[in-house]
């Protein structure tokens, strides 16, 4: 009895550490990334991946089946459209400019104003959106439990082939945390190669983490400080966009938008939350002269008085923060 006990504890155990090692080889880790967190109600497997991976660029996801996740996140476009706004189903236009999904596992707020708290709760927003994709959690489950190649995998990675907008979510989320980037030639530079970076770019380093103040936001492995902030971005206008005083009706949050990462900023033009610059020159500039002036800007953004050397050593340094790609071809085929 003890014997069989103990046998049947070791073929747990066995069971278990190929599912860690299974686990492990699911995340790609460019140095210096550290494995993201995972919810404890969605832990990454290999079959929930796959599925993941299927249903991001799956355009039945969407109520007209013109547009998926890859459509404004697309992983040949730095996880982004490249286009000032987004535009989802039957041609409508959003307002804001969709973010790369690289290194998204990181942050504790999803969303330019951070209206959602982890990359599950995220992904069921544009699914709703009625000018993203337009769908709702009924339809989503009725049309895919009717596609039978589905049925599998959903058993593969829940247990049984119940279709449920949360174990869809869950699904997309799982894929969505293996998409990071890192291994710039600003990380080879700092685990010690010394030619990684040009004169230009380590003059640009010394700037961006001294004179020109960026670091002050721009901080951490990926270049974040997870926090909301009023730079003054698109506040000229009549009817501004309010951005997290959305959320939170907090007079200082006016204004304020999330931190973006500055990976891979080659592939993910134009910038800000809606859009409105075209170049890392233009972004340089902007921050020159002190960001835009508001009733509610940062405290931290002034005038910088940077020379026109000075402005092109701090672009060359941001180009050194273009690493890992992170491909992800669209599925050659669908379920069916
Ligand atoms: C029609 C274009 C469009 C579609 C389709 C779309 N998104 Fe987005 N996505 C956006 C835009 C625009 C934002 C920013 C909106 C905001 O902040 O209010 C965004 C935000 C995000 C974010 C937050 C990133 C961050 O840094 O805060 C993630 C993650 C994301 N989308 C993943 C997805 C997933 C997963 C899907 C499919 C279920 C999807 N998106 C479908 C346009 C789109
Ligand atoms: C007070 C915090 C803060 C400081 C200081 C700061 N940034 Fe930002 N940065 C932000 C926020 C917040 C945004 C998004 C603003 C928006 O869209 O409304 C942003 C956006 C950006 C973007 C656009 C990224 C994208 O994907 O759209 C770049 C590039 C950038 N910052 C570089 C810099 C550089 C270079 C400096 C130093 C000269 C700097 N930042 C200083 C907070 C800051």
């Amino acid at each position: 009895m003890k014997r069989s006990l103990m046998l049947a504890c070791a073929a747990v155990l066995a069971v278990l550490a190929f599912a860690q090692a299974k686990d492990e080889s699911l995340f790609r880790l460019p140095k210096p990334m550290a494995a993201p967190p995972q919810p404890a109600d969605n832990p990454m497997t290999p079959a929930k991946v796959a599925l993941g991976r299927l249903l991001y660029f799956d355009k039945r996801l969407s109520k007209d089946a013109t547009v998926s996740c890859a459509t404004c996140h697309d992983p040949n476009k730095g996880w982004t459209d490249q286009a000032p706004v987004s535009t989802g189903i039957r041609g409508q236009h959003g307002t804001r400019n969709a973010p790369t999904v690289l290194n998204a596992a990181y942050s504790d707020y999803q969303f330019w104003d951070g209206r959602a708290a982890s990359l599950e709760e995220q992904a069921a927003g544009p699914i709703g959106n009625p000018v993203e994709m337009g769908f709702n959690a009924r339809g989503v489950e009725a049309r895919l439990s009717k596609i039978e190649g589905y049925r599998p995998l959903f058993a593969a990675a829940f247990g049984d082939k119940k279709v449920t907008l949360e174990r869809v979510v869950k699904a997309i989320a799982s894929f969505e945390r293996t998409a990071i980037t890192g291994d710039s030639p600003y990380d080879r530079y700092e685990a010690g190669d010394r030619t990684a970076l040009s004169a230009d770019q380590q003059a640009g380093m010394a700037l961006f983490f001294g004179k020109a103040n960026c670091s002050v936001c721009h901080t951490g492995p990926n270049f974040t400080d997870g926090d909301f902030h009023n730079i003054g971005v698109g506040m000229a206008a009549k009817r501004p966009d309010l951005g997290r005083y959305e959320q939170t009706k907090l007079e200082r949050d006016r204004g304020a938008f999330k931190t973006p990462t500055l990976r891979n900023l080659a592939d993910t033009f134009p910038y800000m939350h809606d859009g409105s610059v075209k170049t890392l020159a233009e972004v340089v500039d902007f921050y020159d002269k002190g960001g835009e002036k508001n009733p509610w800007l940062s405290s931290d953004i002034h005038p910088l008085g940077l020379t026109a050397r000075e402005k092109r050593q701090l672009v060359a340094f941001l180009g050194a923060l273009n690493g890992d790609k992170v491909a992800a071809a669209a599925p050659k085929s669908f379920p069916r």
